[in-house]
């Protein structure tokens, strides 16, 4: 883990100005009276968790899951930062997700509205979904995956990836799911890392109207010998013609259509390996996040009904994530199904066919609770309110924030223009429907810093307060805490339910990333602030963490993509500020030879980072200089190249080794 304190002041400081302007906001939102009166949560649950943090989460994982077997110890914290959470208890994530709803009477419920890029639409009731999990869960098995082996999955948003994701779960498989966006050699990569037995991808899927191929990339990721999968099940979905493995390749109606519908879900151990999720962090090489299942499952229910105030049965859910992020573990895949919700999956862009299709699906479908990034939320002003004020959006009742901070023009805006929309026809909603933004990570597992809507006044632009049962802090470099006023780094006092629970094959790197920094505190890696009110703010990775869209890149990841290119000598990465996607990637290359005359170099530089890693990570500008800005221990100053992409005046650049690189750098811009 990075611990350079000046890429954490640097942090600070560039978000310092706009700082001071957020804490300045004084609107705050309070629930309606007949919202508060009907919330799930109620302002006492903060003093109840405080009481007894054990005892508030023993009381969840009972009230919100069937167990197997009872556990009698809630937390087992003797090994730290190794947690066992409900230890000698055991449970079904599928069965808590699918079959007990059916048990209970609620299979004709429906549990997903799907709706494809193209148009096509599908309903699973309970019912419908127990059944095709349980023949997925056959197949799989009939495949020779047994509990603990590694499924990697490489699909599109459908629902097979929540049928894939619940089989393996139901099985005791542990999946990893690599987002689509992903290349073949990122794929290679996280399926070698885990040792994945099976691969579920589909031939491909659609973007923008046009058909858009998954499975090569598979076959590209296989071709190395040495790999241990045995057989890609391959979901049928827009029917362009794929390169085919006889005995490797199966068709998913061929063996999970052909499946057996009767499948008994055992319990597995709350700790069971649960997923593999890979994420990027301060080196090159992504970390395969390890979550398990008690915990995990616990809190991802309970957060969703109380950030949410889900009521099951009238509410109908929407969460725009892809099922390649965690977001689109914790909040499709589980906790809604956990919960007993309806919800809504949908493949494509908000602008396919046109931008106002998110808007049409909410109508259409009735969404009362929607769940995105502020980056789409940027977009959709871009794009005009006059758009969503056509369709009528009176049903939506909650409006959920992840990923990034959100500005307060965002949160005004989402409030203003689609909380308040009261039917399309220009009027207002005397109550707009509250705002909940929602801090966590890839590592939390489940929401940790957020609003209760019934609960909280909200402040726009501030996550606010950690959830009941969960110790947030900000401490300065010595791990003080810092009064409210001050910044310093997030971390997080005491274990939590949904914790990862280390590095896939690397518990050293685990300790080193999350619990070195600080003695006996996780480390989030974001920097935060507390205001006057004690409301909590977060300024930002102050790690080489970026965050594109709402999607963590790693500086060093993109750098080594860059410099393994032979026409680059060495590469610097950083994120410079985006209105709309929060920050871009700006990427700073000294070339080799006879490169620097290739008139197309950034373009080939750019698609090789596609390849590397995948196009998400593809660098919005790319700047070839003479040199880097270096400390005289060769450590390359990023903050000086990041006041460079965000065209500022460079900052304090007295530690440079050779104090005249700045100049040659904006000389060679200048050019
Ligand atoms: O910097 C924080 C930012 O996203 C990082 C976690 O990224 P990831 O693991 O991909 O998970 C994203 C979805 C949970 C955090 O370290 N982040 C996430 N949510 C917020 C946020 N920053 C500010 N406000 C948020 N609500």
């Amino acid at each position: 883990m990075s611990q350079d304190t000046t890429a954490a002041s640097a942090a600070t400081s560039n978000t310092g100005d706009a700082l001071e302007n957020l804490l300045h906001e004084n609107r705050r939102f309070p629930p309606s009276a007949d919202f508060a009166a009907h919330a799930v949560i109620q302002a006492g649950e903060y003093e109840e968790a405080a009481a007894d943090r054990p005892a508030f989460w023993a009381k969840q994982a009972r009230g919100l899951l069937s167990w197997h077997k009872d556990f009698t110890e809630t937390l087992d914290w003797s090994n730290p930062p190794f947690a066992k959470w409900f230890g000698d208890g055991q449970l079904n994530a599928a069965y808590n997700a699918l079959d007990r709803h059916v048990e209970n009477g609620l299979g004709e419920r429906v549990a997903i509205y799907f709706e494809g890029e193209p148009g096509d639409t599908r309903t699973y009731t309970y019912a419908q979904l127990t059944e095709e999990v349980k023949k997925a869960a056959n197949a799989f098995e009939s495949l020779g995956v047994v509990k603990g082996d590694r499924v990697a999955v490489y699909l599109p948003m459908i629902p097979e990836a929540v049928i894939t994701l619940l089989a393996c779960a139901r099985i005791g498989a542990v999946h990893s799911v690599v987002f689509g966006g992903f290349s073949a050699d990122a794929l290679r990569s996280r399926i070698d890392d885990a040792e994945a037995k099976l691969v579920v991808t589909a031939d491909g899927t659609y973007r923008r109207g046009k058909p858009s191929a998954l499975k090569p990339a598979v076959d590209a990721a296989l071709t190395a010998p040495g790999h241990t999968v045995g057989h890609v099940v391959v979901v049928k979905r827009n029917g362009e013609n794929v390169d085919w493995i006889e005995g490797r390749d199966l068709w998913w109606d061929d063996s999970v259509g052909a499946a057996s519908a009767e499948h008994t879900a055992v319990g597995h151990d709350a700790e069971h390996p649960l997923f593999i999720l890979y994420t990027s962090g301060t080196t090159g090489r992504p970390k395969g996040i390890l979550h398990t299942t008690g915990g995990y499952l616990t809190q991802a229910a309970y957060t969703h009904k109380a950030v949410f105030d889900l009521h099951p049965e009238t509410d109908v859910y929407w969460c725009t994530a892809d099922v390649g992020w965690v977001t689109g573990h914790t909040y499709v895949a589980y906790a809604p199904l956990i919960n007993g919700a309806t919800q809504l999956i949908y493949e494509g862009t908000p602008d396919s066919p046109h931008q106002g299709r998110w808007w049409e699906l909410i109508e259409k479908y009735k969404v009362s609770i929607l769940y995105t990034a502020p980056t789409a939320i940027r977009t959709c002003m871009k794009w005009g309110r006059e758009i969503p004020s056509k369709y009528d959006l009176s049903s939506i009742r909650v409006l959920g924030s992840v990923g990034e901070p959100i500005n307060p023009e965002a949160w005004m805006w989402y409030r203003d223009v689609i909380g308040a929309n009261a039917g399309g026809n220009g009027e207002k909603k005397e109550n707009p429907a509250p705002i909940v933004d929602t801090w966590w990570q890839t590592e939390t597992g489940a929401q940790m810093i957020a609003p209760l809507p019934g609960v909280t006044a909200t402040k726009p632009g501030s996550a606010q307060t950690p959830l009941p049962g969960i110790a947030v802090d900000v401490v300065d470099e010595m791990g003080e805490s810092v009064p409210n006023g001050s910044g310093g780094y997030l971390v997080i006092r005491e274990p939590w339910p949904a914790m990862l629970r280390g590095i896939w094959g690397d518990e050293q790197r685990y300790k080193d990333t999350y619990w070195s920094r600080f003695d006996s505190m996780y480390f989030a890696g974001d920097g935060a602030k507390f205001d006057d009110d004690g409301d909590v703010w977060l300024l930002g990775r102050v790690d080489d963490v970026m965050n594109v869209s709402g999607h963590r890149l790693s500086t060093t990841e993109i750098e080594s993509a860059l410099v393994s290119h032979p026409s680059v000598a060495e590469a610097a990465v950083v994120g410079a500020a985006d209105e709309t996607t929060g920050q871009t990637v700006v990427a700073f290359v000294i070339l080799r030879g006879s490169a620097v005359d290739d008139p197309d170099i950034v373009t080939t530089l750019r698609n090789h980072v596609g390849k590397e890693i995948g196009p998400i990570a593809k660098p919005k500008t790319i700047l070839v200089v003479p040199e880097l800005p270096k400390t005289r221990s060769g450590k390359i100053m990023r903050r000086l190249l990041k006041d460079v992409a965000e065209g500022r005046d460079v900052g304090d650049a007295s530690t440079l080794a050779d104090n005249s690189v700045m100049q040659q750098i904006a000389d060679s811009l200048k050019k």
